[in-house]
């Protein structure tokens, strides 16, 4: 039989710092309480009428617009699945930088973790968390490298910091400590000054070639709306709708 609260209390009275230990102990679960961390999802819904029955690209498309007007923050930011020879998985951000029929494009290190895991097992799962409109988008599919034209071009677009950035990052790998990177960057930034940068050999992009996609949009009641398209050994797309 547990002890009351009240004869619990007068118990702890009785013990020195016992009673300390207690306010903390109920202040920290006060604080934090995940387990009663919940939001009920009714923004919107999503219905079959929505979008057509052999194509996600429009719905792809207007929803990926939503995002961006809507103005939540990075909404291009995206999870990214990866695993290894060995079936382990491993997730991080990355930027969408391109998206079209043919794939969704983000841009990384070709020495870094992911692309050690992407030459073992070149399959990717892509997730797009966007919270405040209660969706989110999951891309499963195969994963290339885009041509180094591509690349290249993309790369001087970037500010040039972050092309020094790439050459003197070595993705992944451990360093003795942040003085390091800094002597690397300035290293580079010496190497590179007065001169175009050129795309380091070891740097470029992926494209996630869809085999499947889900768009799936918080419902009350946790009774969400997931309508999936996965693409048919004839190119063809099916759509269904998913229990949530
Ligand atoms: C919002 C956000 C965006 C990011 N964008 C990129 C990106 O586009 N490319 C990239 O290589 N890393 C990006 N990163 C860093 C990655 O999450 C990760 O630390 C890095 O790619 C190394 O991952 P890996 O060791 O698993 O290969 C981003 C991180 C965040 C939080």
């Amino acid at each position: 039989m547990p002890a009351s609260r009240p004869k619990l209390l007068s118990y702890l009275l009785g013990v020195p710092g016992a009673l300390t230990l207690w306010k903390w102990f109920s202040h920290s679960r006060a604080r934090l309480n995940l387990a009663d961390m919940r939001r009920d999802y009714g923004l919107a819904g999503l219905a079959e009428g929505d979008a057509p029955a052999d194509d996600p690209w429009p719905l792809w498309e207007r929803w990926i617009a939503e995002a961006v007007k809507s103005g939540i923050r990075e909404p291009n930011a995206l999870v990214v699945a990866t695993a290894d020879a060995a079936g382990q998985p491993s997730t991080r951000m990355v930027l969408l930088k391109g998206a079209d029929r043919g794939g969704f494009v983000f841009y990384s290190n070709y020495e870094s973790r992911k692309a050690g895991e992407l030459a073992a097992n070149p399959r990717a799962a892509l997730l797009f968390p966007w919270h405040e409109l209660e969706r989110q988008v999951i891309v499963e599919g195969a994963v290339e490298k885009v041509s180094a034209q591509e690349s290249t071009v993309y790369f001087h677009s970037r500010p040039l910091g972050s092309q020094v950035g790439a050459w003197a990052s070595a993705q992944s790998t451990v360093l003795s400590g942040r003085e390091e990177l800094e002597r690397r960057v300035a290293a580079r930034m010496a190497e590179f000054q007065g001169r175009v940068v050129p795309l380091p050999p070891f740097w470029g992009g992926y494209r996630v070639v869809p085999t499947a996609i889900e768009f799936w949009q918080g419902r009350p009641s946790r009774l969400h709306d997931r309508l999936r398209y996965t693409r048919q050994p004839d190119g063809s797309w099916r759509r269904e709708r998913l229990s949530p």
